[in-house]
């Protein structure tokens, strides 16, 4: 069976989910229920709040670790990088919620004033699952990806 390590992992896969909303006259609420909607049971939730205005956050990327971000308030990108291809996302419904796959590079940008990033993880926090050296995950990644069964890239 597959394993997120394993697994060869690409910006195709980081998918916008829509999240349920149930609205009436008092207001919207969405919610979040175990793996409703999201591969992964969530371990852990963080959020990124205050973010002064042209701070840029993330800019790393994990070994196995899934992510689903949502803007439960205001908006930002979500700039996304599996080391061959690149694709920025704009968060800005707190009924969406973008998958983040292992081994995709992100760095989150263009905040919104007020704007909060709900981050839920399929794993607790370990600094060791990180990359924050983009070169090192680059040659992580395209090893990966000539040595993976699938591979059909041909240079
Ligand atoms: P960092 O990973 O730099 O945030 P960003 O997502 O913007 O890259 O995390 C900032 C600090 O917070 C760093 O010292 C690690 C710590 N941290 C935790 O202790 N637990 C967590 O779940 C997260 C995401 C970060």
């Amino acid at each position: 069976m597959a394993t997120a390590m394993s697994q060869l992992y690409t910006i195709e896969d980081c998918l916008l989910t829509q999240l349920d909303k149930i609205s009436d006259i008092r207001g919207n609420l969405t919610y979040i229920e175990g793996k409703n909607r999201i591969p992964f049971d969530i371990s852990r939730v963080y959020y990124i709040y205050d973010v002064p205005a042209g701070s840029q956050r993330a800019g790393h990327a994990h070994q196995s670790l899934f992510q689903l971000l949502i803007a439960v308030a205001g908006s930002f990108d979500v700039h996304l990088d599996d080391g061959l291809n690149k694709r920025s996302v704009t968060l800005n419904r707190p009924y969406e919620g973008l998958l983040i796959t292992p081994m995709v590079w992100r760095i989150i940008d263009n905040f919104s004033s007020g704007a909060v990033c709900l981050a839920l993880a399929s794993a607790p926090y370990d600094e060791s699952s990180y990359y924050r050296d983009y070169d090192q995950f680059k040659v992580v990644a395209d090893k990966r990806r000539q040595s993976h069964p699938t591979n059909t890239v041909t240079n």
